[in-house]
């Protein structure tokens, strides 16, 4: 009866628990939560997601004719070469701020099942795209000046149609114009190679800083204030809370809130050169 009674006791406090913290939200808080050694943070370190990319070149068929000026330039689609790609989050680091900085590793790798044929044997004939590039730029330039580039271009034996292998199409070949450019411009051109996907992949190492949600920002702060509380008077805790909240309202009102998991800083900048971003250090400062 005993045993009894206590099962009796035990379920009692079972049901009574359930109804007060609802087990699934628990569940789903804890699974769906970003710290270290959670099951997001294992899944979002090595995300098992089959991303594949699947390329599509154009083949000129016709290059003599084309470049004796006979026919209209005619090609032919090649495709697909696909290639698998890799994603991980390395050097992952919680900072005590609430955000979480991390550096994003792309891996391509080439998958023969799924693809035309092999990129390293198959040779096709491509207009040549650093030349194209710089007789466009000449051609809005005075003739004296498009005269030069001619010039300085000639010695160079530069075909307007390349014959090269698909791989190197994609992810780099030996061009003269771009290995020119590279010294003469290192800050602009600052690759030796020309390759389409090689460029579109170009992260290099970047350090990414992201705001984590309200949840698990507070989850910190909560394991620090904790420690705070024991020897803190309740007065001054009270002010404190007051300070705290007079600051919350105020940063609330001049800040826009601050999204779950958006990026703080890139490389240490809070926004990309090269998606028109201007630094506005002195605009900070002053609001501040
Ligand atoms: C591309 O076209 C050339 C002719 O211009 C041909 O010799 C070559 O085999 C073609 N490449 C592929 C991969 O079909
Ligand atoms: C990760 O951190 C280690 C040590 O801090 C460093 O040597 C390594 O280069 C970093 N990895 C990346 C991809 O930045
Ligand atoms: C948070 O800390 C990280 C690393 O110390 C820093 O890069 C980032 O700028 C900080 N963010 C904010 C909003 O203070
Ligand atoms: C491209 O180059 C390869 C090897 O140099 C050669 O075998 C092939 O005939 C060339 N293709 C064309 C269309 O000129």
């Amino acid at each position: 009866v005993v045993k009894l009674c206590c099962l009796g006791v035990l379920f009692l406090t079972l049901a009574y628990a359930i109804i007060v913290i609802d087990p699934t939200e628990v569940i789903v808080e804890d699974k769906l939560s970003m710290y270290e050694g959670s099951y997001l943070n294992r899944l979002w370190k090595k995300p098992p997601l089959e991303v594949f990319i699947s390329i599509y070149v154009f083949n000129v068929t016709n290059p003599e004719a084309f470049m004796r000026g006979e026919e209209r330039l005619r090609v032919q689609e090649i495709g697909p070469y696909v290639y698998q790609e890799f994603l991980e989050h390395r050097n992952s680091t919680f900072n005590p701020n609430g955000t979480l900085s991390f550096v994003p590793v792309r891996r391509q790798v080439f998958v023969p099942e799924r693809s035309v044929g092999d990129p390293k044997e198959d040779r096709i004939m491509i207009p040549n795209i650093a030349l194209l590039g710089v007789s466009s730029a000449a051609y809005r330039m005075s003739t004296f000046a498009a005269f030069a580039v001619a010039a300085a271009l000639k010695p160079l034996g530069m075909a307007p149609i390349l014959n090269i292998t698909t791989h190197d199409l994609l992810w780099g070949y030996d061009d003269p114009l771009v290995r020119i450019a590279s010294t003469l411009l290192p800050e602009l051109i600052h690759f030796q190679k020309l390759g389409i996907l090689d460029r579109m992949f170009d992260d290099g190492f970047d350090t990414v800083t992201i705001n984590l949600p309200e949840s698990v920002r507070n989850q910190q702060q909560d394991a620090e204030d904790t420690i705070l509380d024991d020897d803190v008077s309740d007065d001054l805790a009270e002010s404190l809370q007051e300070e705290y909240y007079h600051d919350m309202v105020l940063r609330s009102k001049t800040e826009e809130p601050i999204r779950d998991y958006s990026i703080d800083v890139w490389n240490g900048s809070p926004g990309l050169a090269h998606w028109g971003y201007v630094a506005k250090d002195h605009w900070d400062a002053e609001q501040r």
